[in-house]
This record gives C-alpha cells, sequence and structure tokens, in this order.
C-alpha cells in the first residue's frame, strides 16, 4: 500500500490517490480454488493521512497513529488470523502475511482495507481491488474468459477540476464524521467514464460496487438486456434476463453481455441515465467459442428449520451524546461490548435483521456465504413499545437474482430480513457489518466468534 498519483480523466490533472502497489483499484488477484496463496500486505503509506480523520471515533483516538491499516478480502473464507479482523492493523513500515486457503466456489470477491475507524476513508483513498476465485467447474461452462473476462469495480468520489480528491465533513471540526458520502463522479476502474472497445461477442463482466455508501442502478443503452450469471458468492443456477441490475455497497453481479448484433456501434453502461463506461464494438472477424448454458449450477437450498439458532438482530439509529450526528448500532450494542454472536462451527443459523432505522442497509457476514430466506413487515409502534415482534404482512421471497450465495444483503427498512447460513470455516474472532462505511466506522459493525464444533 503506497502513495500514488492516478490520471482518472484525459482532462483532469493527475489525482493523490493511495493505492495497493501503487495502483488504483489495485491489482487484480486471480486465485483457483485448492491453491493457497501467500499476500505479503506491506503498509509503505506515508505517516500523516490525507483525509479528515475523526478522533471521536471508536478506534481512531489522537494516541492511535494516523496512518494505520489492514486489507479484508472480501467473501474470503478464510482463518481469522488472515481475515483483516480491524483491531489488526499496523503502522507504516510493517507488514503482515496472509494465508488464503482458496477452498470455496468460484466467486468474485474484493480485497479492501478495514482499520478500525478509518475504514471509510483508506477504502475512499483507493485501497481496494478485485479478487478472483476460479474452479473447474464454473471452467467446464466455457463462459467468456480470459481478455473477454473483465472485473468492472464502480465507486463514486468527490473530485476537484484541479485533480484533488475531497473526503466530506460535517460542520463540526472536531467531530467530521458524516453519514453518509457521495461524490460528483462515478469511476469504473478508477476512471471517469471510459471506453473499452470490445468485439462483437459474448463478454463476462463482474460487476463489483465498491463506494462509500452509494447504490448503483444499472442498465445498458438501446433496451439490452444483461444476462446475469452469479452474484456476490458465484455462479447462480441459471441465467437470468435483467434489464436493470441494483447493487448496493459491496454486492457483486455478473453478466454476460452478447455484443454480436452491435458491431460498428457503441453501447453504455449507465447508471440510471448517467454513463458509466462507453463498449466500443469492433468488427474483428474473430469467432465467439464461448458459451451461456442454459442452467450454471445446483444450489440445494438451506433449510431454516434445520438451524441451530435463530437470532433476532435490530439495526438501530440513535443520536449521539452531543445530540446532532447519529450513531448506528447493531442489536443496540457497540463494537466494545461483550461478543454475543457466538455460532458453532458447521451450524446452521438463521439471522432477523430487524431494520428499526428509515433506510436500508447492506448487512455483511465475514466468513460465511448465505441464503436470503425472505423479508417481512412489521410493526415498529409494537417493537418499540414492548420489543415484540408483530409481523403485519406474509413474508416476502427471496428476488430472482438473490437466489444464489450472497454475502452482503439489503436490509430494507419497516422489514425483517432473514438469512441462514451454515458456519463453515475455522474457529476464532470475525466481524458483521454494515457495508455503508460511514456506518461501519461508527459502531455499526460488531465481532462475532466462531465456537469449535462439538466433539
Ligand atoms: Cu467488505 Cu468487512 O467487509
Ligand atoms: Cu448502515
Amino acid at each position: 500500500m503506497r502513495a500514488c498519483k492516478v490520471q482518472l480523466h484525459r482532462d483532469i490533472p493527475a489525482t493523490p490517490l493511495w493505492g495497493y502497489a501503487g495502483q488504483f483499484p489495485g491489482p487484480t488477484i486471480v486465485a483457483r480454488r485448492g491453491e493457497p496463496l501467500l499476500v505479503e500486505w506491506t503498509n509503505a503509506l506515508p505517516t500523516k493521512h490525507f483525509l479528515p480523520i475523526d478522533h471521536t471515533l471508536h478506534g481512531a483516538e489522537k494516541d492511535h497513529p494516523e496512518v494505520r491499516a489492514v486489507t479484508h478480502v472480501h467473501g474470503a473464507r478464510v482463518s481469522a488470523e488472515a481475515d483483516g479482523f480491524p483491531e489488526d492493523w499496523y503502522a507504516p513500515g510493517h507488514s503482515t502475511l496472509y494465508r488464503y486457503a482458496n477452498g470455496q466456489d468460484a466467486a468474485t470477491l474484493w480485497y479492501h482495507d478495514h482499520a478500525m475507524g478509518i475504514t471509510r476513508l483508506n477504502v475512499y483513498a483507493g485501497l481496494f481491488g478485485a479478487y478472483i476465485v476460479r474452479d473447474a467447474q464454473e471452467q467446464a461452462l466455457n463462459l467468456p474468459t480470459g481478455e473477454y473476462d473483465i472485473p468492472l469495480m464502480l465507486c463514486d468520489r468527490l473530485v476537484a477540476q484541479d485533480g484533488q480528491l475531497y473526503y466530506p465533513v460535517s460542520d463540526d471540526p472536531d467531530a467530521p464524521w458524516v453519514m453518509q458520502c457521495n461524490g460528483n463522479l462515478v469511476l469504473c476502474n478508477g476512471k471517469i467514464f471510459p471506453y473499452l472497445e470490445v468485439e462483437p461477442r459474448r463478454y463476462r463482466l463482474r460487476l463489483i460496487n465498491v463506494a462509500n455508501t452509494r447504490f448503483f442502478d444499472l442498465s445498458l443503452s438501446h433496451d439490452q438486456a444483461m444476462q446475469q450469471i452469479a452474484s456476490d458468492q458465484g455462479l447462480l443456477a441459471a441465467a437470468l434476463e435483467r434489464a436493470r441490475i441494483e447493487l448496493y455497497p459491496a454486492e457483486r453481479a455478473e453478466v454476460v453481455i452478447d455484443f454480436a448484433s452491435f458491431a460498428g456501434k457503441s453501447l453504455q453502461l449507465r447508471d440510471e441515465s448517467q454513463g458509466i463506461l462507453e463498449f466500443r464494438v469492433r468488427d474483428n472477424g474473430h469467432r465467439d467459442t464461448s458459451a451461456l448454458p442454459a442452467t450454471l449450477r445446483p444450489i440445494p437450498r438451506i433449510d431454516p428449520a434445520n438451524a441451530a439458532r435463530n437470532r433476532i438482530l435490530t439495526l438501530n439509529e440513535t443520536d449521539d451524546a452531543n445530540g446532532n450526528a447519529m450513531t448506528m448500532l447493531l442489536d443496540g450494542k457497540r463494537w466494545s461490548d461483550p461478543i454475543t454472536e457466538n455460532p458453532r462451527q458447521n451450524s446452521v443459523e438463521t439471522w432477523s435483521f430487524v431494520n428499526l432505522t428509515g433506510d436500508a442497509h447492506p448487512i455483511h457476514l465475514h466468513l460465511v456465504r448465505f441464503q436470503v430466506v425472505d423479508r417481512r413487515p412489521f410493526d415498529l409502534f409494537a417493537w418499540n413499545a414492548h420489543r415484540k415482534l408483530v409481523f403485519t404482512g406474509p413474508p416476502l421471497p427471496p428476488e430472482p437474482q438473490e437466489l444464489g450465495w450472497k454475502d452482503t444483503v439489503r436490509a430494507d427498512p419497516g422489514m425483517v430480513t432473514r438469512i441462514a447460513m451454515r458456519f463453515e470455516g475455522e474457529p476464532g474472532r470475525y466481524v458483521w457489518h454494515c457495508h455503508f462505511l460511514e456506518h461501519e466506522d461508527n459502531e455499526m459493525m460488531r465481532p462475532y466468534e466462531l465456537l469449535p464444533a462439538h466433539s
């Protein structure tokens, strides 16, 4: 991790950023299932941060080094020591060697900083990259591969005309934290509205929302549909035709787009009506030998009736001590409160997120993949008055694109969002949190402990 200067657009002077290997986004790591990988993550950043630290946030107190970093591979089944626990940060001049077993199905993962209290600033500064896991089963499908398989990391940033990067601040200079961060520009792989020359054939695009808070509503121009083939944790059961794809922070969707009928034309990937990426379709006479099979892989459903525990966990919003800024909590608890979520290794649990706030929050669990069971409206007044969960309507099934494996789920306001997972992995301390990075940095994150299986 080091400071770098990156030109985000031809007409804008280079922007000072932080990047893995001095690149923005960092290099794409491609791993194969079953082949372990060792990465030495070296903090070679400057000792002063260039974005506004809020020292009132837990873990960002003045007596800590200003610049701290620790890397987490989002969606990886990894041992606790190599998971990038937020308190395992280290200062410039230090490094850590992490081992990734890659014992999991092919999927689009991504790596990013996770340092306690400044994750939002470090990721915003540029500390993220793609991490792709491949496996033989997926390879046998003959999906577009090689140069026809491209990760697209989407985010927004506040950039001035001189190229300087800004992070928004509150009006309290001693507590600059803001509840959300919205940029003036959308970046695709670190560029403002870039173009890609493509052949008139199928491409596999891996869409990754790496923004702090922004959600993307993606579509193609010319009313062209996309075939969604995968979600966060790999392939869906079958390709799904989508006119638009919504992605909350940290969510992924993989699509296959066939440019065969667009030779000589161009097509745009858009967020609502704003162009993000332009495809310029060139005919070069190559033959497309890739395939898009009708079925991709079986996704066995987890039966929530097999759960060893059903946890009810609230998402809360409260005024903080000074009465202006808000603090967001998980189950009414702070980071430093004793651990309460302590699943047993290999057991199945359901977690129900009771959203008491006015907004949707993207909730992410480290280590495990899960399935969305349902969303069900509930009576907020009954909850507030007697802590009673009273449903006000029938459960809604997961949306079609949510029927695959996920690691981040949108918990809607006024709803109980229920997920089910088997806690496969090595015992130890992991975390779960809201993936709006501003919320995560301000108490909307909790440690959890995976306990060894009963012997
Ligand atoms: Cu994307 Cu806790 O991580
Ligand atoms: Cu949140």
